[in-house]
């Protein structure tokens, strides 16, 4: 089997965990699937906390191994994250979106907690390709869950969910019918799905060289150590990009959009 027929499996064994956690995205779909569109992923986004045992290079590596390669940075200052892009050679292939949370700007108190369940994942576990959608690694607790989220709705997110895919992308360049981002959300809102409407549903414009959108996270019902709550889990995004001057597809992202895009798991205050 070639190398990519591999990486296919890989990211069909991830959509599998993501349409679990988020079955909106798999409704979406099955909707876009009924109009005649054949859908491709523009990228896949992960989460992961800054730590030399487990930041974005613990969980790159089992994409670089597929042949895919380092192309951008990103840093969100007041969110205290930073960010790489990987890009594969197949330009069908979707590109994978890294995140860690800077653990050493967090306060003491989430720089405990965190240490605490990074404690109990077993260094060989971050070695195994599944580790990407592995879950937790250790028993999450509400009232813990709600206390981060105080500080980082990011923290509170990992800490609930683990590593898991946290969205996968539509690319609307590859779209036949809903070409135009607008007309895309209303189609998205008109099935009775809700938009991530923080700083406008459209995040970026053609100038910017990519036009983005998502669905806010449904609630999921999950099994805490202290009862049964329900919190946002994963959701869908949408992605037009624009050409550069030299006629090839912009591949990068926008700080400024991924930003508000990062809010789609906060819990609604
Ligand atoms: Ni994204």
């Amino acid at each position: 089997m070639s190398s990519l027929d591999q990486l296919k499996i890989y990211m069909n064994e991830m959509w599998t965990d993501y349409i679990k956690m988020n079955p909106a995205a798999e409704k979406i779909y099955n909707l876009f699937a009924q109009s005649g569109e054949d859908l491709t992923n523009d990228h896949i986004a992960l989460r992961t906390f800054k730590h030399p045992d487990l930041g974005i290079q613990s969980l790159a590596q089992h994409f670089t191994k597929y042949g895919y390669e380092d192309r951008g940075e990103y840093f969100f200052i007041e969110k205290k994250l930073y960010a790489k892009h990987f890009e594969h050679p197949d330009k069908n292939v979707p590109k994978i979106f890294i995140s860690e949370l800077e653990l050493e700007k967090m306060s003491p108190y989430v720089q405990e907690t965190i240490a605490q369940c990074i404690h109990q994942i077993k260094p060989e576990a971050v070695k195994n390709e599944k580790f990407v959608f592995s879950g937790t690694h250790w028993i999450p607790n509400h009232a813990t869950y709600l206390k981060l989220a105080q500080e980082s709705e990011y923290a509170s997110w990992v800490y609930a969910y683990g590593f898991r895919p946290n969205h996968f992308t539509v690319s609307i360049n590859h779209l036949k019918h809903f070409t135009d981002i607008t007309r895309l959300n209303d189609f998205i809102k008109g099935n009775g799905f809700k938009l991530n409407a923080s700083g406008g549903e459209i995040k970026g414009t053609p100038q910017e060289l990519l036009e983005q959108s998502s669905t806010m996270a449904a609630e999921v019902q999950r099994q805490f150590a202290d009862g049964v709550y329900s919190i946002p889990g994963c959701y869908y995004e949408f992605a037009k990009r624009y050409p550069m001057t030299n006629g090839n597809l912009y591949q990068g992202f926008i700080a400024k959009s991924a930003d508000r895009i990062f809010e789609s798991t906060n819990k609604s205050s």
